[in-house]
This record gives C-alpha cells, sequence and structure tokens, in this order.
C-alpha cells in the first residue's frame, strides 16, 4: 500500500496527471492499472490472450494492452457476462473474439474459449473478474505451461493450487502484484492515446 501510494504522490507531484486528465479518472486508472501493465509484461507477438472481466475496469485496461503486445497476429479473447458488456467491448474493437459466459462456470468458459480459438487453448490467461470461485475456469483454458495472471483479489490460493492439480495444469499462475514499474507512466499514457479507452473507462468509474 506505501508503494503504491508513493507511486501515486509521485505521479501527482510532477503535474502528469491532472494537467489533461481528470483527477478521478486518473486515480481509479492507476487503482487497477497493475494488471494492464503486467499484461503488457506477460504477453509476447502472436500469443493468444484470454481476459475474464473484459468489460470492467481493470479488464478494459488489458484488454487495450494485450492487443498492443500480440500484435496483429495474436489474438485477445475478451469474456463477458452479459451482452451489454459485449457490445461496449465490440466496440473498442480491443479484442478479437468476445464471449459471453460465466466466469464461475469452467466448463462453459473453457467450452466457449475453445469455440472461439479453433478448439485450441490459449497462452495466458488475465483474471479481472470481481466474483470468486473464477480459478478453474482461468486454468482450464491455459496450455501447458502457459501463464495465469490471477489480479482479482477475490482468488483463494487453495482453489488456484488444487484446481490446477486437479486438472493436472502445467502453468505458471502469478499473484496480482498492484505495482509495476512504470504503471503510472504507461497507464496515463493509454488514457490519453486512446479516445475509445478513456471514454469507456470514464463510464465505468462515473
Ligand atoms: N491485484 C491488485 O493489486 C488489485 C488492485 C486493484 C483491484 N484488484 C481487484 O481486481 C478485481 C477487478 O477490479 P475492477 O476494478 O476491474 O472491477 P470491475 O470494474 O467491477 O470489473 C469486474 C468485472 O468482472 C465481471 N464479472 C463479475 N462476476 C462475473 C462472472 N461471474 N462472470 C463474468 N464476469 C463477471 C463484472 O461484470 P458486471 O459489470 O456485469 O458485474 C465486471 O465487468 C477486483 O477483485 C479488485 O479487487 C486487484
Amino acid at each position: 500500500m506505501k508503494l503504491y501510494k508513493n507511486e501515486t504522490n509521485r505521479a501527482v507531484e510532477s503535474k502528469r496527471i491532472y494537467n489533461d486528465i481528470e483527477e478521478t479518472l486518473a486515480l481509479a486508472a492507476l487503482d487497477v492499472g497493475g494488471a494492464a501493465t503486467q499484461t503488457r509484461k506477460l504477453a509476447k507477438k502472436k500469443e493468444t490472450v484470454l481476459i475474464l472481466g473484459a468489460a470492467g475496469k481493470s479488464g478494459l485496461l488489458c484488454c487495450y494492452e494485450a492487443k498492443k503486445a500480440v500484435g496483429q497476429d495474436g489474438k485477445v479473447i475478451g469474456l463477458v457476462r452479459n451482452k451489454k458488456s459485449k457490445d461496449i467491448l465490440k466496440y473498442t474493437g480491443f479484442c478479437n473474439e468476445i464471449i459471453v459466459a460465466d466466469a464461475k462456470n469452467s466448463n462453459q468458459v473453457l467450452n466457449e474459449v475453445l469455440r472461439v480459438n479453433d478448439g485450441k487453448e490459449v497462452d495466458i490467461c488475465i483474471n479481472c473478474v470481481n466474483a470468486e470461485s473464477t480459478e478453474v475456469s482461468s486454468i482450464l483454458p491455459v496450455r501447458d505451461e502457459g501463464i495465469v495472471y490471477f489480479f482479482s483479489m477475490e482468488t483463494s490460493f487453495a482453489k488456484a493450487a488444487l484446481g490446477a492439480k486437479g486438472a493436472g495444469k502445467d502453468v505458471t499462475m502469478i499473484i496480482g502484484n498492484g505495482y509495476t514499474k512504470k504503471h503510472d507512466d504507461i497507464i496515463l499514457e493509454d488514457l490519453r492515446e486512446c479516445d475509445t479507452l478513456r471514454t469507456i473507462f470514464k463510464n465505468l468509474v462515473d
């Protein structure tokens, strides 16, 4: 928490936030920005990234960074839970595929991911769902030796560890560190460079 406050204070003091981005918008983005900046570090060109909770605040930022990271030959799959969120996410153009599913339903999530990804598992899953019991849904669609990044605070260590064991999945699981070096610069730059991201993120915050 101390690190987060220092990082935010640094941004405030250097006046990088408030000249062109509203304070509430900037602080909300910095609160969840760790997920997107970790996504940027983890995702590589041509990879397929699945984002659970893709139309929420952290999910939206992750979709944006994932799209940039995987490039034209990669794929971003966003998971949302209703048509309204699907329509909003579709409008952004950040995802190649959008699936509507309950993130607590691991069979449904796996089947939907395989359906839109030519029967293949994904390289990375980023969990941004603000609900418990979504660990197995994050693990099942990921290929062996792929990565699962749990940003959600609802994540249970036991459910993740035992879920992976039960499913026989040799995946690397990462706890969502809320801090990444330069995450303030990266997230504020995202908001500056993409009007669509900024507008939709603002709607989520207001
Ligand atoms: N690791 C860290 O350092 C850190 C820092 C900040 C926040 N977090 C955590 O990150 C998580 C996400 O935060 P956020 O601010 O991005 O939340 P948010 O804006 O509320 O987004 C969460 C999204 O998850 C969706 N969702 C909820 N239940 C679902 C289900 N069963 N199936 C499919 N989608 C579902 C929500 O859909 P609806 O809109 O339809 O409800 C929403 O779009 C929270 O757990 C938060 O505590 C972690």
